[in-house]
Parts: C-alpha cells; structure tokens; sequence
C-alpha cells in the first residue's frame, strides 16, 4: 500500500482520491445481510456521486436515489431503467421535476404540499402520472443521530400532525398517486440500538400517516442512517444484529411485508462508500508558532469536509497519517485555504520528521468527500479521482470546473 500511494501521486498529482471498488462490494454485502428481505436499498447518491461507484452498487443491487439533475444524469447513467429511480429531497424545481420525468424518472418523494403539487402538475404537462411518497416528520426524534433531521422543528418533509390535519392536500388525483410514505430520521447513527428506535418511529408514523391520508400503503421508504467513521480510523456501526429484530418490528406492525406489502425500502449513502475512499496528500510546508508545530497540506476544506468545517455541523478532528516512520509528535495539520477555518486537525501526531513533499493520508473519505467540500474557494484544482478494483488501477479522472457565457 505504502509504495503504491507514492507511486499514484506521481503519476496522478496531488492530492488524490483513491475509491477501491472492493470496499464497496463488502459494504453492501454487509449492509443487504443486516437488512430483512423483501426490502430496496438504495444509494444516495449524494455520498458520492462518482459514476462508477453508483454503477458498482447498482449492479449490486441497489436502487439510485437521486435529489438534483446532476445525480439524476449519473443515476440515469448507472442504472439503465429510470422506474429505478427515486427523486428526492427539498426545494426541487419546476423544471428538475419535468425534466426527471421527461427522462422516464416516475417515484418521488414529496416534501410538502406545494411540492407535491408540483410533482403533480409536472406529471399532468408531459401526460405521466407519478407516484409519490410523502414524506413525513416524524412527532419523535431519534437519539444519537450524527444529524439529526426529524422529529423536531425542520425543512424536512410534513409534520405528521399537519398532515393528519390536512390530508386532502396530498389527495391522488389524475398525474399523482399518492402510494406510501418516506421518513428519513438522521444520518450517520453509530448505535444500532438508536437505529432501531428510528425504524420504529419511522414506521409508526408511516402507518399513521396513511390512515390520515386514506391511503393503502404501496411502500415505505423507511430512509437510514447506518453510521460510519469519517476521516478517522474505526469501525461503522454495528449492524449485525439488525435484520431479526426490524423483523418482529414489521411483523407486529405490517402482517404482509414478506409479501412485498407494502414493499419496504431503505437508504444508504455513507455506510456504502466510506470505507472506499482514502485522500491521499503531501506537506507542503512544516513550521513552528508559539511554540506548535504546524504542517500544511495541499489540501483542506476545499477538497474534504468542506461542510463539516465551517462550523455549521459537526466539526471533526480528521485523521492525518503519514507514510513515514520516525517518532510521533503532536502538531496542527492545516490546509492551503487563506483562512483559519482550514485547520484539518488540531490535534495531529505525525513524525517529528516530516517534511515538505513528504505523502500523508485520510481514511474513510469515501463518503461526503470531495463533493461535500467548498472545491471552488479559492479556485484550486479539483484532485485527481482514481477508482482502483483489489487494487487494479480502473479509471483516473478528475472534475474540472469552468465557465460558460450566457446569451445577453
Ligand atoms: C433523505 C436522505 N436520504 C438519505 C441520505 C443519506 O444518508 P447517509 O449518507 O447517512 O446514509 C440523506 C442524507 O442526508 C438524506 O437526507
């Protein structure tokens, strides 16, 4: 591994994201085993949108879940049948929902009445009829979601007393059916204990929607949340215990599931690719003030955690580590960016040693990496992307961003 990693920055330049496809296949065997059957997976594609690891994982098995017509143009790409295809999340547009349906896309989640009427309108424009999914807020949260995203006072989905109170404004109509419902409670849930309470928060107010909707409940996308380490060694969630126990919680509460009704689904973004993704860098710099150690990459928030480092979420200690032996010393690793907030730990142990041009690496990064970052801050190049299978080179590309004039 370790002369491999100097070998692709050579070759590739640095930094570099290294996704092996290995990693993805176990993943999802692990993620599919823990999962009862029947049920979907899908993958988020907002994880990470790179298209051969959603081709990778649909042709495993899952299903795209796609939330703009960027990730619908890879997930179109990936999956060959858009009826695979579910659209979701806040804020869709006019023009995204017609032009997902024009591609063939028929499955959306919907976030509230308004979007619901425009799925609706959509569908009735192009002569479709789509199906929807409602997608709830739950009256409970979960505990100990990395992000918490229901249960609470949210832009996500219809607080369920709202919709019991108001059920006619997701009524079927001539281009909708209205056919389930959708819950997604927090992402990256590192307690399997806590996952379980969700699933069954998620399912109680899936079922109780329904009845106030007047509904029979086609399917439930019961969302996710499987947890992993992100720029940092450890393990995911524990999840081997999950299957038999959702199990008995879908038996009491859906006499028919094993039937396919309704047909269940989850979703994954993070468990599925983390693991996948390692960033590989080089020190460009190394030196002392006040007495701390400083080494500064060629990267930082521009091509990693972006999101998670301008202190709107969680603020995580990522875990630099170094191709080079020698004593460990504590320093701060900061990254190219003209701003403190590009400190990528403050609390590193790297050698005493290290020196400019010398390699480090990031575990974990395969999910909400490069595309979760602020890549044109600064307006740096976007690192090279390299998708390796048991460590057999597959492709190497990298984004490229520019700009295009527009007619006056
Ligand atoms: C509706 C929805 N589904 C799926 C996901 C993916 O979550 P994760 O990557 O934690 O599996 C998210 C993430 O925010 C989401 O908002």
């Amino acid at each position: 591994v370790t002369l491999s990693y100097r070998d692709f920055l050579t070759r590739y330049g640095s930094p570099l994201y290294v996704y092996e496809l290995a990693e993805v296949r176990r993943a999802y065997a692990t993620l599919r085993a823990a999962l009862p059957m029947p049920s979907d997976l899908y993958y988020s594609v907002k994880a990470n949108p790179h298209p051969l690891l959603v081709r990778e994982l649909v042709a495993l098995g899952c299903k795209p879940e796609a939330s703009s017509s960027g990730e619908l143009e890879v997930a179109l790409a990936a999956a060959g049948d858009p009826a695979a295809i579910l659209y979701t999340g806040p804020a869709k547009s006019r023009l995204e929902i017609e032009l997902a349906l024009r591609r063939g896309v028929r499955r959306f989640s919907v976030e509230s009445p308004w979007d619901c009427a425009k799925v609706e309108a959509a569908a009735k424009r192009i002569g479709a009829v789509a199906e929807v999914l409602v997608r709830v807020n739950p009256e409970m949260s979960t505990r100990r979601t990395g992000l918490q995203m229901s249960g609470a006072v949210s832009q996500f989905g219809t607080d369920l007393n709202a919709i019991t109170e108001r059920s006619h404004a997701f009524e079927s109509g001539g281009s909708v059916r209205v056919i389930g419902v959708h819950c997604y409670m927090g992402t990256n849930v590192m307690d399997v204990d806590a996952l379980v309470e969700g699933f069954a928060t998620a399912l109680d107010s899936a079922v109780r929607a329904a009845s106030a909707l007047g509904i029979s409940l086609q399917a439930i996308d019961l969302g996710g949340g499987f947890g992993h380490p992100f720029a940092c060694r450890g393990m995911p969630c524990d999840i081997g215990a999950l299957r038999p126990t959702l199990e008995r919680l879908f038996d009491a509460y859906l006499p028919a599931w094993r039937h396919g009704e309704p047909r269940l689904s989850f979703e994954s973004g993070r468990f599925l690719v983390a693991a996948a993704g390692t960033l590989i860098a080089t020190v460009e710099d190394v030196k002392s003030s006040g007495g701390t150690r400083f080494v500064v990459l060629d990267t930082g928030i521009n091509h990693l955690a972006g999101a998670t480092s301008i202190g709107r979420t969680l603020r995580p200690e990522i875990e630099v580590m170094s191709l080079e032996t020698g004593d460990l010393d504590p320093c701060r690793v900061a990254g190219p960016l003209c701003t403190p907030i590009d400190l990528l730990s403050s609390r590193a142990r790297l050698p005493l040693g290290l020196k400019p041009g010398d390699p480090v690496w990031i575990p974990n990064v395969g999910a909400y990496g490069l595309s979760a970052s602020l890549l044109a801050f600064l307006s740096r190049a976007c690192p090279a992307e390299l998708v390796l299978d048991e460590g057999i080179v597959r492709e190497a590309s990298r984004v490229e961003f520019g700009r295009i004039g527009l007619c006056l």
